[in-house]
């Protein structure tokens, strides 16, 4: 079917949404996203998000604008900081791939964030959310990994939630750049200059559902500040393994025509490895979202 630029279908109520785990992750069903979207519609699926963390929307044929445009209904887009991977036709739109063009340079990010994060966590204001589409995957590896963050701060103790909640974690791209991305070509002093390091709460409230979510990464929080640097990269680590356990998790095994929808105010997650005999070829959106924040409830 084809629809006029002003008439859309209500697809609101045709919209089938199924948990994929206990706490994190829904599939989404019944939904063209190529197609323009009403209102209530884009209602439902960021409510779906905002409760699920993750949404999965399957069999889908998105142009890079049409991803872009579906994206946008969400916020304002950013493209990636280091502008190298953007797509040249439409910037909004950012490549990770493992392939290499004629002049054996990699067309995209590869090996992108294989620690665990929330994306741009290293800006004043990260990211609402990511979509993330899989145009081609390896039959086996290069999973996504999503972790719960509010799952992962209701099981604190309540010693913990309170100690915590004081804390400021030191978010830093250019360590974690020279740390897990030393196969890249390094940073540019300009591109390092554009990212210094920030400071978040550990715990973060979220806006519009207001439950506490922990912040704190491995691949991207470096410290915690005031604390000696390495007592701090300890509890980081010890924070990132807890957050990480199985039951918080939803693994993404990806199949060509899959969309991920993520919320970074509510969860981490990780790539995993895989072979380079095989090609991925992943398209990814960034929403920018607010400063993150810590209001006690
Ligand atoms: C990302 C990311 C994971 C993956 O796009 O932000 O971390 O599996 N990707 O590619
Ligand atoms: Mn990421």
């Amino acid at each position: 079917m084809t629809f006029g630029k002003t008439t859309c279908r209500n697809f609101e109520n045709d919209l089938k949404i199924t948990k994929l785990t206990e706490h994190i992750g829904a599939n989404i069903e019944g939904v063209d996203l190529s197609d323009p979207l009403d209102e209530a519609t884009v209602l439902a699926i960021k409510e779906a998000l905002e409760q699920n963390g993750v949404v999965v929307f399957r069999n889908q044929a998105l142009s890079p604008v049409a991803h872009r445009d579906f994206s946008a209904n969400f916020g304002p887009l950013v493209g990636h900081v280091l502008n190298r991977f953007n797509m040249e036709e439409c910037p909004e739109v950012t490549i990770l791939s493992n392939a290499v063009n004629d002049k054996g340079e990699k067309i995209g990010a590869d090996r992108a964030g294989m620690i665990w994060h929330s994306d741009m966590s290293f800006v004043k204001r990260p990211s609402l959310g990511s979509l993330l589409y899989c145009v081609e995957c390896p039959p086996v590896g290069a999973d996504t990994q999503f972790a719960s963050m509010f799952a992962a701060y209701d099981a604190l103790s309540t010693e913990g939630k309170v100690r915590l909640a004081s804390l400021k974690g030191v978010h830093d791209y250019p360590w974690h750049y020279r740390t897990y991305l030393s196969h890249r070509t390094p940073l540019t002093t300009e591109e390092e200059a554009k990212t210094p390091p920030v400071l978040h709460p550990v715990i973060r409230t979220h806006p519009s559902t207001e439950r506490q979510a922990l912040y704190v990464g491995e691949g991207l929080t470096r410290t915690i500040d005031g604390m000696d640097e390495e007592e701090g990269r300890k509890l980081v680590v010890e924070l990132s393994n807890f957050a990480t356990q199985p039951q918080f998790v939803y693994s993404h095994k990806w199949q060509p025509g899959d969309l991920v929808f993520w919320d970074n105010r509510s969860t981490m997650h990780r790539a995993t490895e895989f072979d380079d005999k095989y090609l991925r070829l992943m398209r990814r959106t960034t929403i920018l979202g607010d400063e993150p924040f810590y209001h006690p409830n």
